[in-house]
This record gives structure tokens, C-alpha cells and sequence, in this order.
């Protein structure tokens, strides 16, 4: 069973904790007393740790996550929009990369980092393969590659779309259009049955991408790959993802070849205000 641990000297009884819990189930009575769990709720804590993170005086604990394990805020590391909005813009799809090992101590890192993004109810499902091997990485696009042969013998609308015949041109070429030769793929996979994988999947994927030019290494989501992770049985047993998981996204990761020098303009947002 779940329990708040509330430290009596430091807890105010503002009832703050109570008013932030997602699932409504912290109780403070007549503030008068510490706050509680509600009696026959305390399963339905998601562990989001609202509450230890929003008690301006460190009053609070769950058993799985003391107040002492979660650090202050940092009000000197806060962006401001400007800094924010050219953080946004500055990142970009990499796809040329130097001919450079990535460490795997920048991978774990750049993980953690996206292991921080939200997840329906908190479930964080998510879990990562890093595949940091050029060779495999050369098979597994080539499989991606007889998907898309296959895709074209069936006359498939997005053969069309995306004129696959050429990306297939390029592979016979010695050009990888798949993987764009990087040196790492990383694929988030989850539970088959689990209804917010693919979301999930896809918000911690995106903090990866994020998080990558801060460690000095670019990102691309790798869309083919994905195409084939999801419909081409031989790439699915070779990635032989854990029993009941399956792929949800994927990215390459490497060093940068080049340095970009300017924000590229997107259309303007399509909005519908209704005020
Ligand atoms: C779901 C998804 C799949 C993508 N798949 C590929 C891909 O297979 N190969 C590739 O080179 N870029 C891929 N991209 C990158 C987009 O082409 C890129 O985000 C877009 O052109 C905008 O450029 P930017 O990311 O540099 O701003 C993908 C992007 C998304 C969001």
C-alpha cells in the first residue's frame, strides 16, 4: 500500500499538495491535520510526485520517492522565450554524420534526459534498444530496403508518394536512404496492448531529439525504418524486441558532418481561436 510521508515540522497545512494531486486522493482535514492519503485510494497514486515537487517547504515523501532525491528547481537554468523559441528552431534532422564512435556513456545520458518526458498516467512504459553497431545497423537498413522493393511490386499508394523506386535506386547505389549511414539507431518500443504507446513513444523520442545537439550529436527520425519495424516480419525478428513489445519509433543518432547557420522558416500555424 502507498503511503505520503509528511514531516509534522515542516508541514504548513496549506493543502497545496491536495489541490495539485492528479487523482484527487491526498485529504487534509479542516487543515488542521497533516495531509493523508484517502482511505482505499492510495492504489490509484500514479507516483507523479506532484506532491513532494510542489510542497513549497519539503514537507513531503512517497515511499518511492524521498524529497531529498529531487532536486530544487533552478531559476538561473530556466530559459526565457527568446532563448526557448531558438532552441526549438535551431534543432534540426540529421543526416549526415562524421565517421565517429558515439560514446556510449553521451547515449545513456542523452536517455536519461529523455526518459523525463511525460507518459499517459504516468505509466512510463517506454523502454529503449540502442543499437550502436554500423554493421547491424547496415542489415537492418537493408531490410527496410526489400520493404520497400516490396512495397513497389504491390503497387502500393505510398510507393508512389514517396517514389520509393528511388530510394531503392540510391540503396543499389551504395547510398543508405533508410539510415542515412549513422552510427547508432535508437528505438523506443513498448507494450503491444498498451493504448498510449505510440504517444508515449513518440513525446520521449522527440526530448531525444531535443536533447541531442546538447551533448554535441544530431538526430533524425528514421521513418522507413519505422515503416518496415511495424509490417516487415524479417526486420521484426531481427530486432527481437522483448515478448509483447513492439517498435513505436525510432531515431538515428550521430556526430554532425556539417554545422547549420540559419533558422529555416515552417508555414505559418494554421489557428481556429474560439474565445
Ligand atoms: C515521423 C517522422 C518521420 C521521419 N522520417 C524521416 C526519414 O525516414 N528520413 C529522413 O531523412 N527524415 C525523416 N524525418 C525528418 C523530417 O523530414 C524533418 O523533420 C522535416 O523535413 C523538417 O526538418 P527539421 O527536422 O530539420 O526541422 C521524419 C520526421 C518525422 C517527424
Amino acid at each position: 500500500m502507498r503511503h505520503i510521508n509528511v514531516d509534522q515540522k515542516k508541514c504548513k497545512f496549506d493543502g497545496i499538495c491536495s489541490a495539485v494531486c492528479p487523482m484527487g486522493i491526498i485529504e487534509l482535514k479542516d487543515g488542521a491535520t497533516v495531509p493523508k492519503l484517502v482511505a482505499r485510494l492510495e492504489d490509484l497514486c500514479i507516483t507523479c510526485g506532484h506532491c513532494v515537487a510542489i510542497c513549497p517547504h519539503g514537507a513531503l515523501s512517497l515511499d518511492e520517492m524521498k524529497v531529498e532525491d529531487c532536486p530544487p528547481l533552478r531559476a538561473d537554468l530556466a530559459l526565457d522565450s527568446e532563448q526557448a523559441e531558438h532552441f526549438f528552431r535551431s534543432r534540426r534532422s540529421i543526416r549526415v554524420y562524421r565517421d565517429k564512435v558515439v560514446e556510449r556513456e553521451k547515449l545513456a545520458r542523452l536517455i536519461d534526459m529523455a526518459h523525463y518526458a511525460p507518459t499517459a498516467s504516468n505509466s512510463q512504459q517506454v523502454e529503449w534498444l540502442v543499437i550502436n553497431s554500423k554493421g547491424q545497423l547496415q542489415d537492418l537498413a537493408g531490410m527496410s530496403v526489400d520493404m520497400l522493393r516490396y512495397l513497389i511490386k504491390e503497387g502500393h499508394p505510398l510507393a508512389k508518394a514517396y517514389k520509393l523506386e528511388r530510394s531503392v535506386e540510391a540503396w543499389e547505389a551504395g547510398i543508405d536512404p533508410v539510415l542515412r549511414g549513422a552510427p547508432v539507431l535508437v528505438v523506443a518500443h513498448a507494450p503491444k496492448g498498451y493504448a498510449m504507446a505510440q504517444v508515449d513513444s513518440g513525446i520521449a523520442l522527440t526530448f531525444l531529439d531535443l536533447a541531442a545537439p546538447t551533448v554535441g550529436l544530431g538526430a533524425c527520425w528514421a521513418g522507413f525504418f519505422m515503416m518496415a519495424a511495424a509490417q516487415w516480419p524479417p526486420l521484426q525478428q531481427a530486432l527481437a524486441l522483448p515478448d509483447g513489445n513492439a517498435c513505436f519509433g525510432a531515431m538515428m543518432i550521430g556526430y554532425p558532418k556539417y554545422d547549420y547557420h540559419r533558422l529555416p522558416q515552417r508555414k505559418e500555424a494554421v489557428i481556429s481561436w474560439r474565445e
